[in-house]
Order: C-alpha cells, then structure tokens, then sequence
C-alpha cells in the first residue's frame, strides 16, 4: 500500500517569520494526522526557522531546489548538505517553473536527482505538459521523456514523482479526475517499464495544479493519486489542514 503524500510548494513565498507563524497555527491541526506523509517547502532562508519548529514532529521538510555539486565555486547555489543540515529530507527537483524560467534541462534535473539520493533525500520529481503539448497530442511524449530523462541510473527508492500539468498551475484549472488518472496510470506504466512493475507500484504519484480543499477527495479517490503537491492552496494553514486531512 501506498502511503499518501502531500506536500506544500510554497515557491518564492513568506519570509523566516511568516513561516514561523504558518507553522505554530499548522502542526497542532495536523498532529493527529498519522496516515499521510507531511511535507512543506519554503524557500531556503526559512528553512532553519522551520527545521526549528517541525523536528520530532508528523511534518516532513523540503527545499525547492538544489544544486549538483557538493560544493565550491558556484555562486548563488545551495548544496545537497547545506539542505540536510538544515533540516530537509525531501526536496523537489524539477518543476515546471525551474524547467521554463531557469532553463533546467532533463540533463541537469537527472544530476540533481542523483545527488539528492546520494544525500538520502527524498526526491519530490515534477512532470508535466503544456497546454499546447496536450492539445498537440505530445503530452504522453513529453511525460515519457521526462521520467526516462530525469530518472536515468537513477534507483526507484526515494523518488515521488509529481504531475503537475503545467496548463492547471495557479490556474485554477484543476485537471478532471479522468484526466489525473489517465496521467497517472500512464506514469504508472512507465516507471514499470523503467524499474518493473512491483517497484513502480510503491512509488507515489502526487498530483498538483489548483490542488484546493474542494477537489481534493476526488482527486484522491483516483486508483494512481497518492497525494498532492500543492502552492496556492499551501499558504494558509486553514487551507493546507483541510487538504491534508481530506475525507478518506
Ligand atoms: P498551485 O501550484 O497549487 O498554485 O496550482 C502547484 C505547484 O506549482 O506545485
């Protein structure tokens, strides 16, 4: 069986001390929560302050992002240990936004990926189509490459894998749950081909796009849906609590 995750993408949201306060209203909603994997991702100069708050607690902590070396002349960039020492073990790798704004390439995203497992963090993996690649007929194309490319010599413990059509992200335009699950049965599909079916089985696939405490039951009830990435919706731990204790 696997255990639901669902995780918040906080993006380039709240300072140390709005973390800080998101986090003392959160953690007491969900403390009783034992049958989801908690996640939250904010942006690195949080992470201390969040570390501070979630250690010894059911709430698991992300970085959004990471570099591929482990350290040295590389201005600007955070290293796999800088992410554990502060307290990560998860980071997500690979979304859409770094893809389109910051031009990471499959290559580049496979390298952080393996430097992430080298460090035993989690592997929050983002895919997803266009709007013009669905529309197209590339989406199954696109998914593929993505998963083949960014998980290349790369072991399936440790990965999550999150589709986020990019077309649903911030949009409010969540994906039908015929939609999610045709997705998610197709991803299914091919990390069974890349890593054999009783692997591919134990990974989670956690949708994200629009994610918000209204659409996340049906989305959940999809046979492949084992959590959710969430941004928006993850600001408030009003609206997060909801999602996170969604009616199983
Ligand atoms: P959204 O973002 O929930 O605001 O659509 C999801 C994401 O980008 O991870």
């Amino acid at each position: 069986m696997r255990k639901p995750c669902i995780a918040a993408n906080w993006k380039m949201n709240k300072t140390a001390a709005e973390t800080g306060a998101f986090l003392n209203e959160f953690v007491p909603l969900v403390k009783n929560v034992k049958d989801v994997d908690i996640v939250v991702a904010p942006p690195f100069t949080s992470l201390y302050a969040a570390a501070a708050i979630v250690s010894n607690t059911n709430v698991g902590l992300a970085a959004q992002n990471i570099f591929y070396e482990e350290k040295g002349a590389y201005t600007g960039e955070i290293a796999p240990s800088m992410l554990t020492a502060a307290g990560c073990s998860y980071v997500i790798i690979g979304h859409s936004e770094r893809r389109q704004y910051f031009k990471e390439s499959d290559e580049t995203l496979n390298k952080k990926t393996k430097i992430a497992r080298k460090h035993n963090l989690q592997v929050i993996f983002c895919i997803g189509e266009s709007l013009e690649e669905r529309e197209s007929g590339r989406m199954f194309d696109v998914l593929k490459r993505e998963i083949e490319e960014g998980l290349k010599e790369v072991e399936a413990a440790g990965i999550i894998v999150a589709y986020e059509p990019i077309w649903a992200i911030g949009t409010g335009k969540t994906a039908t749950t015929e939609q999610a699950q045709e997705a998610h049965r197709y991803i299914r599909e091919r990390l069974a081909a890349l890593y054999g079916p009783a692997q591919a089985d134990e990974i989670r696939i956690l949708y994200g796009g629009s994610v918000t405490p209204d659409n996340i039951d049906a989305l959940m009830k999809c046979a492949d849906v084992d959590g959710a990435l969430v941004g928006g919706a993850s600001l408030k731990a009003d609206s997060f609590s909801k999602i996170v204790i969604f009616n199983r």
